[in-house]
C-alpha cells in the first residue's frame, strides 16, 4: 500500500432489501499465525481459507525474508518452516505496512534471536505504542537499539545471546501483548509465563497447542489466566482451515439488520466465544440471528448466520465484553445509529490505539452525517433513528484505518442521504472481497 497514492473515494446509497449466501474470507488473527507458526515449525504447514489481504501477506513476506518458504498451490497455501529456534536474520527491514497483529507478534518472535530486525510501516502502524510489546521484551533481555518517540516504528531489535524467560501479567487486554510474550518465550530456555487478567482471544495459545508446544493454560478461582509455554521445543507443520473471520462477517451482517427486508447468509463463521460480543449485543438489541449448521472445524466452533432485518432498540454494552469484539464498534456504531433509542458503549480505552483512534473516527463519522452522539474518555453513546431519517450526506475521514472505512459504507446503505468515505484503500487490509461482495448482495456502492 502505497500511503502517497492518490485517495479513493466511495459513496454508499440507500439500497433494496439485501439477500444472498456469501463466504466471508478467512480470519486474520487465524491467518497471521497460520503463516508464523508454519514458517517456525519444522516441516510443511498446509493452509486452506488463508486471508489473501494486505496485512497477512505481509506476515508472509516477514517470514519469507527470515527463511521460511511459503508458495500458493490452487487454494492451498504451503509452508515450509525453519524449526523452531532457527530463523535467519533478514537482510532488509521487515515492511508490516498497516498491520499492528503481524509486526507485534513478530516482534515477539524474532525479539529473543541474537540478530537485529528492523521494523517499519506506514503512517498509522508508525504512531501506534509498541511499548506494550518492547516492555516485556526488554526484560527477557532484548535490546532496542533504535526507536520512534514514545517507542513507536521505525525500530530496530536486537536480542541476546541467550532471552531469558519471564512471568509477564499483561497490563491491557490485548492478545497481541499476550501472543508476543508466549511467541518470545518458544525462544527463551525453561518456562514463560503470562498472567492474562481478563480474557482475550485465544488463538496462539490454541495453535500453539496444536503445533505440538508444550504449552498449558489453568484459570484459578480469581479468573486470571495463567498460560505457561516451554521454550525450545519442537513445533511440528499442521494442516490447518482457516474458519471466517468474525470481524468481517460483521459488516454484512450489520448491513442486513438495519436495509429493510433483507434476508442474507454468512456461511463459515468463526464462533469462538471470545470473539462473538457483537453477535451477543446485537441479538439483546433485537437482532434476527440464527445459527444453522454449528460444526467443528480443526479445533473452532463455525456456524452459518442468517441474518434478517430487524428493529433494533439501544442496550449498554458492558465494559467486560469489550475484549470480545474490540475490532467491531465501528459497525456497533452504525447499527446504534438504526436502534431505537440510546446505546452506551463502556470501556472502549483500548479503540484509541487501533489503526486510528477508532473512538474519535466514529464520533466525527457519526456526527459528520447527522446521528447524535456523545464521544467521552472511553465511552460511546449513540442516539439512533430507526427509520434512518435525516442520517447521511456527510464525508468521513477513514485515517487509513479499514474498519471505518467499511463500517461507514454500510451507514449509507439504510440512510437517508448516501454516506461517503475519503478513501477505500485500506479496506484491501483485511477484506479485499468487500466492495464485490456487498454489492453482489444489492448493496449500492461506487
Ligand atoms: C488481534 C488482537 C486485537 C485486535 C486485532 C487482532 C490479534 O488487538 O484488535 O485486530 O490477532 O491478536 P489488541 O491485542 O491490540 O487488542
Amino acid at each position: 500500500m502505497n500511503a502517497h497514492a492518490k485517495p479513493m473515494p466511495a459513496t454508499a446509497s440507500k439500497s433494496p432489501a439485501l439477500a444472498g449466501q456469501v463466504r466471508v474470507p478467512g480470519d486474520k488473527s487465524i491467518s497471521h499465525r497460520s503463516l508464523m507458526l508454519g514458517g517456525l515449525a519444522s516441516g510443511e504447514t498446509r493452509i486452506t481459507g488463508l486471508l489473501e489481504g494486505e496485512d497477512v501477506l505481509r506476515t508472509g513476506d516477514a517470514m519469507r525474508a527470515m527463511g521460511a518458504r511459503i508458495t500458493r498451490q490452487g487454494s492451498e497455501w504451503i509452508v515450509t518452516g525453519t524449526g523452531n529456534g532457527c530463523l535467519l536474520e533478514p537482510e532488509a527491514p521487515l515492511d508490516f505496512g498497516n498491520a499492528g497483529t503481524g509486526s507485534r507478534l513478530t516482534m515477539g518472535l524474532v525479539g529473543p534471536y541474537e540478530m537485529t530486525t528492523r521494523f517499519i510501516g506506514d503512517a498509522s502502524l508508525s504512531k501506534r505504542p509498541m511499548g506494550r510489546v518492547l516492555d516485556p521484551l526488554r526484560q527477557m533481555g532484548v535490546q532496542v537499539l533504535e526507536a520512534g518517540a514514545g517507542d513507536r516504528m521505525p525500530l530496530t531489535l536486537r536480542g541476546p545471546r541467550h532471552a531469558a524467560p519471564i512471568t509477564y501479567r499483561v497490563p491491557m487486554p490485548s492478545a497481541q501483548v499476550k501472543s508476543a510474550v508466549l511467541l518470545a518465550g518458544l525462544n527463551a530456555r525453561g518456562v514463560t509465563t503470562v498472567i492474562e487478567p481478563v480474557k482475550t482471544r485465544d488463538h496462539t495459545e490454541k495453535m500453539l497447542a496444536g503445533f505440538g508446544a508444550a504449552i498449558e493454560v489453568e484459570t484459578p478461582a480469581d479468573g486470571e489466566r495463567h498460560i505457561r509455554v516451554e521454550g525450545q521445543g519442537r513445533l511440528a507443520g499442521q494442516v490447518i482451515a482457516v474458519p471466517g473471520d468474525p470481524s468481517s462477517a460483521a459488516f454484512p451482517l450489520v448491513a442486513a439488520l438495519i436495509v429493510p427486508g433483507s434476508d442474507v447468509v454468512i456461511e463459515n463463521v468463526l464462533m469462538n466465544e471470545s470473539r462473538t460480543g457483537l453477535v451477543t449485543t446485537l441479538i439483546e438489541m433485537g437482532a434476527d440471528i440464527s445459527f444453522e449448521n454449528r460444526r467443528d472445524t480443526g479445533g473452532e466452533e463455525v456456524a452459518d448466520l442468517r441474518v434478517r432485518a430487524s428493529e433494533l432498540a439501544g442496550v449498554v454494552v458492558p465494559p467486560e465484553r469489550a475484549p470480545s469484539m474490540i475490532d467491531e464498534y465501528p459497525v456497533l456504531a452504525v447499527a446504534a445509529a438504526f436502534a431505537k433509542g440510546e446505546t452506551k458503549m463502556l470501556g472502549l480505552d483500548e479503540l484509541r490505539v487501533k489503526e486510528s483512534d477508532r473512538l474519535a473516527a466514529v464520533a466525527r463519522g457519526l456526527e459528520a452525517n447527522g446521528v447524535d452522539c456523545e464521544e467521552g474518555a472511553d465511552t460511546l453513546v449513540v442516539r439512533g433513528r430507526p427509520d434512518g431519517k435525516g442520517i447521511g450526506g456527510g464525508t468521513v475521514e477513514t485515517h487509513l484505518d479499514h474498519r471505518i472505512a467499511m463500517a461507514f459504507l454500510v451507514m449509507g446503505l439504510a440512510a437517508e442521504k448516501p454516506v461517503t468515505i475519503d478513501d477505500r484503500a485500506m479496506i484491501a487490509t483485511s477484506f479485499p472481497e468487500f466492495l464485490t461482495l456487498m454489492t453482489g448482495l444489492g448493496a449500492e456502492i461506487a
